[in-house]
């Protein structure tokens, strides 16, 4: 757990003077040096983050640029932050992300224990000049019913024979492994050694707040749990009612890449960032003015109005991987019987969302189901729509 020490006055004024050179240094080379602990001097909140609690980064934070944005970002996050507005000032002060590694747990499906370097570096080894984001994936797996439904095997496999990511990363909460037969089904697909190779299962506790902020909504600490993980290890985040349908590796250019689902909102149902980028280090230092009670707002109508801030951090697909959208109009295209002809989704997405609207098919029934939603799962499943 991160440390908040409120030091006696005293204590501080000894304790900055000392951290100060570390600082003036950091901020100058605009890398701040894990090497060393280090203090983030935000005066009102004196938050001490040593060492070994402050999370580790696979590419060091543009810490210059968080700090210069820092109330730009604040004033695109106020009309988001609920009951917190008038106390955004108070409560918004850290522009560096704040939260624990130290429970996450690496390991491959056989049980080979990883370091969160060594997945990093793995990760790295995948990027190159004009190309910051990693080919590697991340769900974060159902934590409530952990029995997995027939589309969330879809979504894996297309996104393991569509995506091809070099690493699977598959982010689940204590206790909940995911179960049933069609999870069975993908353990099946490949074989013992390719899933070993290609496959990290990474644990780490379901967050029950964020920063000073409770989180109880599961899908909100889904929510956080990804902005995490993909700043950890860069790549690309997919909901588990996602379907890759044609590879992403055109969008791994940018620093930031997300759809949109809404004309006011952005959904981070899918996203692909590199590690540690700009964008979404200020989407997780926004969630210090998280309300829990709201449903799209931190998820969708914040990167909305981030993007429209910093646009040159964030680049939006405006219809390939969040459309068609949930409107009871645009909805029927996906799952109305004969209604394929109105969205060419071979040619138009990278990616689809199901938004939750899926029929419960089985591999012999989804042979003759004449939707686009049919069409999908068979281009994934057997190779022929
Ligand atoms: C800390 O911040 C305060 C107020 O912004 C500033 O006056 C002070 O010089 C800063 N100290 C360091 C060590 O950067
Ligand atoms: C954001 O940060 C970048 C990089 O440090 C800087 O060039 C830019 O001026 C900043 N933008 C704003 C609006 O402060
Ligand atoms: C869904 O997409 C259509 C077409 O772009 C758009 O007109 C409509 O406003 C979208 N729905 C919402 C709720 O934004
Ligand atoms: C597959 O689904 C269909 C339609 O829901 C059902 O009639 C059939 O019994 C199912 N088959 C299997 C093997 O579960
Ligand atoms: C694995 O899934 C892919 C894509 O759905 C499919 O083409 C392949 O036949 C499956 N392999 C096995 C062994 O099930």
């Amino acid at each position: 757990a991160i440390m908040r020490l409120r030091l006696l006055p005293l204590m501080l004024a000894t304790c900055l003077s000392l951290m100060a050179a570390v600082y003036h240094f950091s901020a100058k080379t605009s890398v701040l040096q894990l090497s060393a602990a280090w203090i983030v001097n935000q005066s009102e909140a004196n938050l001490l983050v040593f060492k070994a609690q402050a999370p580790t980064y696979a590419m060091p934070l543009d810490i210059e640029a968080l700090r210069l944005n820092f109330s730009k970002l604040k004033d695109a996050t106020k009309r988001h932050s609920g009951p917190h507005r008038g106390r955004l000032d108070q409560m918004m002060l850290n522009y560096v992300p704040v939260f624990s590694t130290t429970e996450w747990m690496l390991r491959s499906p056989s049980g080979r224990r990883f370091t969160i370097a060594e997945v990093q570096a793995v990760a790295k080894s995948t990027i190159r000049p004009g190309v910051p984001v990693p080919n590697v994936a991340h769900f974060v797996l159902p934590f409530g019913d952990t029995q997995l439904q027939f589309h969330h095997m879809v979504s894996l496999l297309s996104c393991l024979h569509v995506m091809k990511p070099h690493r699977l990363m598959l982010w689940y909460a204590p206790g909940r492994l995911p179960t049933g037969r069609w999870w069975d089904r993908v353990r099946k697909n490949l074989t013992e050694v390719e899933w070993d190779e290609r496959i990290v299962m990474v644990q780490r506790p379901v967050p029950k707040s964020v920063y000073s902020v409770p989180v109880h909504g599961r899908e909100h600490q889904s929510d956080v749990m990804r902005l995490e993980a993909v700043l950890i290890f860069g790549g690309v985040y997919l909901d588990i009612d996602v379907l890759v349908l044609k590879p992403l590796d055109p969008l791994r250019k940018f620093d930031f890449t997300i759809g949109r689902e809404v004309s006011y909102g952005l959904c981070n149902g899918i996203f692909m960032s590199a590690p540690s980028a700009t964008f979404l280090a200020m989407w997780h230092t926004a969630y210090q003015v998280f309300d829990d009670n709201a449903w799209g707002d931190h998820s969708v109508k914040l990167p909305h109005s981030m993007q429209l801030a910093f646009p040159d951090l964030c680049h939006v697909e405006e219809d390939s991987l969040d459309r068609p959208n949930w409107t009871s109009e645009e909805v029927v295209w996906i799952y109305g019987i004969g209604q394929q002809h109105h969205w060419d989704w071979r040619r138009k997405n990278y990616a689809v969302y199901l938004y939750g609207k899926f029929n419960n098919e089985n591999l012999s029934s989804v042979r003759s189901l004449n939707s686009m939603y049919g069409e999908m799962c068979r281009y994934i499943l057997f190779g022929s729509s």
